[in-house]
């Protein structure tokens, strides 16, 4: 059947990394081991350079190269493979994190000299919330880094999860002398390379092979051959269904600028990565093999050009085949909508399409009518699950600059906030509170505010820590807590109570006082409660 085979050749996942480890230029490598591009460069670093901040052009250079590459499709031996790009600076966390609930499995770059770093930590993190399978790529082979073995342990210990090396290191830094194969015996030498798709793949047969010698030299052959003992000692063998479960990550090692350890990644990502399978909705589990339609919007870009104020939502399709003007069910709103100019990215080029598959992301024109988390059917009402908010980190105070001018306010920040550009919590009925994951978003905000809708405001610091949102099943003792908690209280989006924590000590406290509520990180515990 058609819908199994387009399901079957579809790898859609998402490179992740610590801004800096390596990933836009893992993506440009794996584009041009793919053929979508010939040249290198050609994929632009979509992050925000540390030193610009608060520069705006650079904030709109971010946004429009973000929608060209937010989704970049090739072919590669029969596989359609769908690469979801993430921002890399870290004031778009909050936009990574949703992007991740919209793929099927990640690559982690991690830097080999600086192992695991903050935000490794809290994608892992995002990442493990469903369970996501993920390949760890450990780059930067060409510099001195760690010890491999001490840098698996800590991958192990602070992303807590098994790992399993698949190539070794042979040494690193100046004498890096390539990789070795640990499943088919093969040793792939490295040679400084940064434009060209190639490697010096060798004729050895195995780890016992005396050729091995005249490749590396003696010492690292009897040094490689006391590693990978260790290693059949040590480490679990690969196990597929412990990586589908997010469980066990296998490891590549590589030089991503050098175009080195590229093709054992890709090859062995496109063998073992899932394809599109279910899909958790509240009301029952979606296989992506069902013949309906279905799907969800995790991303909305909109054009900050005033004069044309589209919209694109980037809606991922979980079941079924997507067509062109068809009419289609808008779960939330209750009602038809078509789409007649569906839109999907093949490497740098945006097409229209009549059709699409599970595990595509396709960008849909929109007036204003589409909310991240909205889902779409052909008549069913489903809600997806994994599209949660999470605690923003930093807390201010929305205020109106020109009185004249409050409706216009009133309206912008609630469609900002709808596309995601950060979260509005409402207290007191009036008083906006605005979260972010970064200060960068307040210029967003501001600039977006004056411009298309002609309001202006000012953001005052809260001390705020963390959002968490309350809920239990003792509603006596949650109006109390809400009566008495009234000034550190405000509602989100959809009208449910969060507690601003202004430290993890008053977190504390209010846990110990309050002992039948609980307080949540994420939103996602509001669909649980759907009716
Ligand atoms: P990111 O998207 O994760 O933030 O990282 P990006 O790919 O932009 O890479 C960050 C820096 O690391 C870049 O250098 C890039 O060239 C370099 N890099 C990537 N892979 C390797 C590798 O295998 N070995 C070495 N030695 N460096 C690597 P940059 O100076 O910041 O930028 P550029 O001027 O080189 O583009």
């Amino acid at each position: 059947m058609e819908l199994q085979k387009e399901i079957a050749k579809r790898r859609t996942f998402a490179i992740i990394s610590h801004p800096d480890a390596g990933k836009t230029t893992l993506t440009e490598k794996l584009l041009l081991f793919g053929g979508a591009i010939h040249t290198a460069g050609a994929v632009k670093s979509n992050k925000i350079r540390k030193t610009a901040t608060s520069d705006f052009m650079e904030i709109e250079k971010q946004r429009g190269i973000s929608v060209a590459t937010s989704v970049m499709g090739f072919e590669y031996r029969g596989r359609r493979i769908n690469i979801l790009d993430t921002p890399g600076h870290k004031d778009f966390a909050e936009d990574t994190y949703r992007t991740l609930t919209a793929v099927d499995s990640v690559i982690l770059v991690v830097d080999s000299m600086k192992g695991v770093e903050e935000q490794t930590e809290r994608l892992m993190e995002v990442c493990r919330m469903r369970n996501t399978p993920v390949i760890i790529f450990v780059n930067k082979l060409d510099r001195e880094g760690r010890d491999t073995f001490e840098l698996l342990d800590e991958l192990e210990q602070k992303l807590d999860i098994h790992t399993r090396p698949m190539t070794w290191p042979i040494s690193q830094g100046q004498t890096f002398k390539g990789v070795y194969n640990l499943f088919d015996g093969s040793l792939n030498l490295f040679e400084a390379n940064a434009s060209k798709i190639g490697e010096k793949l060798t004729d050895i047969s195995g780890i016992d092979d005396p050729a091995l010698d005249n490749w590396v030299g003696t010492a690292y052959a009897g040094k490689l051959r006391e590693d990978v003992s260790l290693i059949e000692g040590v480490y679990e063998p690969f196990d597929r269904e412990l990586y589908l479960e997010g469980l066990m990550a296998p490891v590549f090692f590589g030089s991503a600028v050098n175009n080195f350890g590229i093709r054992e990644l890709l090859d062995t990502f496109i063998d073992i990565a899932p394809c599109p399978h279910e899909r958790e909705a509240a009301e029952r589990m979606v296989s992506a093999s069902e013949d309906q339609l279905s799907g969800f919007v995790f991303k909305i870009h909109a054009n900050l050009d005033p004069n044309h104020r589209d919209r694109t939502a980037f809606f991922k399709i979980c079941s079924g085949r997507f067509e062109r003007n068809k009419f289609y069910h808008h779960t939330r709103l209750d009602k038809k909508v078509r789409f007649s100019n569906p839109t999907q990215f093949m490497a740098q080029e945006k097409n229209v399409i009549d059709e699409a598959w599970p595990g595509d992301v396709i960008g849909l024109y929109d007036n204003g009518s589409l909310k991240i988390g909205d889902t779409l059917t052909e008549g069913e009402d489903l809600h997806f699950r994994g599209i949660p908010s999470f605690s923003p980190e930093i807390f201010k105070l929305l205020e109106n600059r020109d009185p004249l001018k409050a409706k216009q306010l009133d309206k912008g920040i609630r469609q900002l906030t709808e596309e995601g550009v950060a979260q509005l919590f409402v207290q007191f009925g009036s008083r906006k509170i605005v979260g972010t994951v970064g200060e960068l978003q307040f210029d967003v905000i501001q600039f977006r505010l004056e411009h298309e809708y002609g309001a202006q405001c000012a953001f005052t610091p809260l001390r705020y820590h963390k959002a968490f949102w309350v809920t239990s099943d003792n509603k006596e003792q949650l109006d109390e807590f809400l009566r008495r908690k009234s000034t550190v209280i405000a509602l989100d989006k959809e009208e449910h109570p969060v507690f601003f924590a202004e430290t993890e000590w008053m977190l504390k406290i209010a846990r110990e006082d309050f002992p039948e509520i609980e307080f949540h990180a994420t939103s996602e515990f509001k669909t649980e409660n759907r009716d």
